[in-house]
């Protein structure tokens, strides 16, 4: 497994890591325990050390899930979670004033049965509360050690360096996979010149990257994807030729998968760590294709003719944006 540094922190992450939102079962159509724990153990048996959760996740469930399957085995995880969304009759919303982040904090050591964090990032940021105020609660948990490293995520240059005015910052979590690129115009750039670790959120695309969703697959109860633009007529027909052209490149050129081609093109654009979703060990069982190997420059622009050959009305990550509190 290759590694990467968490700013300057000490701290090595794996560059693939486990993202366990569909764990806590919100909005992913319920999840179970049992298959989540042994994905929790089969990530570590990977190579995987890197974790990411959040509250909001389940609304505490898949914190619960990560903690008891840590139990007896923390020292070789570390535990990326989050702070700053707030959830009320099974919707969330923005919430970073100080009380309210203070509150995650203990919540969110209790329910992973720790008493630090490895890394904790800000989810979203609140347009009511000042990005200053925010980072001075986060620079105080630093301090008093209940943290090890500090991240932001869905923040934008700007936001970012007012953070960091007044806080270390050392990671930020963007969403970045082959169909949603936006960061690279910005964010990415910006990392790279303050050496930040990037964790590339919905590295898979939800699952459209790994070659498994049809136009005829439907999803369960609260699944997101049944809202995301991408996973409905007109624009799903673009993205399934779309995958289709790059499982056929993968395969001729280098002998691979597509989710193992569309991790290695998130790994070679930066210093990126790809969080991989996953609810069961079988899921992971691929994850040692996307190391040890890079795409040329050849391979890199073949990749940029598909997509934009293929996807003519492309959409965003924007759905999952949650509201801000009303007031
Ligand atoms: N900071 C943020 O605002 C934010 C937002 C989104 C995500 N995240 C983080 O990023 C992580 C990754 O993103 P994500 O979970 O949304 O999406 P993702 O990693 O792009 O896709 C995850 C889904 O892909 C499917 N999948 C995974 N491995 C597979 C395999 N080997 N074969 C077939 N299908 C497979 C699974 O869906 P099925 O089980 O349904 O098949 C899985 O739930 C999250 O878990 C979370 O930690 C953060």
């Amino acid at each position: 497994m290759e590694t990467l540094p968490i700013g300057q922190t000490g701290l090595n992450a794996s560059r693939i890591a486990l993202g366990s939102w569909a764990i806590g079962g919100w909005m992913w159509g319920g999840s179970e325990e049992s298959e989540a724990i042994a994905a929790v153990h089969a990530a570590l048996d990977h190579g995987i050390n890197l974790i990411d959760t959040a509250p909001v996740y389940g609304f505490g469930y898949s914190e619960e899930i990560i903690g008891k399957a840590l139990a007896g085995r923390r020292e070789r995880a570390l535990i990326a979670t989050k702070v700053g969304l707030d959830w009320r009759d099974g919707k969330a919303m923005r919430n970073s004033t100080p009380q309210r982040l203070r509150q995650e904090l203990e919540d969110s050591l209790r329910r992973l049965g720790t008493d630090y964090i490895d890394l904790y990032q800000i989810h979203w940021p609140d347009p009511r509360v000042p990005i200053e105020e925010t980072a001075e609660m986060m620079a105080e948990f630093l301090r008093e050690g209940r943290i090890r490293a500090i991240g932001v995520s869905n923040f934008s240059p700007e936001q970012m360096m007012a953070f960091s005015s007044v806080a270390p910052l050392h990671a930020v979590q963007p969403p970045y996979n082959l169909f949603e690129r936006t960061i690279e115009a910005d964010v990415l750039p910006y990392a790279r010149q303050r050496d930040l670790a990037v964790l590339a959120y919905g590295a898979l695309c939800r699952g459209l990257l790994t070659g498994t969703v049809t136009a005829s697959r439907r999803f369960a109860g609260d699944d997101l994807r049944n809202h995301d633009p991408k996973f409905r007529p007109p624009r799903l027909e673009q993205y399934l030729a779309a995958v289709d052209a790059l499982a056929q490149f993968a395969r001729a050129r280098y002998g691979e998968s597509i989710s193992a081609l569309a991790v290695r093109w998130i790994l070679d654009q930066g210093p990126t760590v790809a969080l991989w979703g996953a609810r069961r060990a079988d899921q992971l069982s691929t994850v040692g294709e996307a190391m040890g190997w890079s795409l040329d420059a050849e391979a890199l622009a073949e990749i940029d003719r598909i997509l934009t050959a293929c996807i003519t009305d492309p959409a965003g990550p924007e759905f999952m944006a949650p509201p801000a509190r009303v007031a």
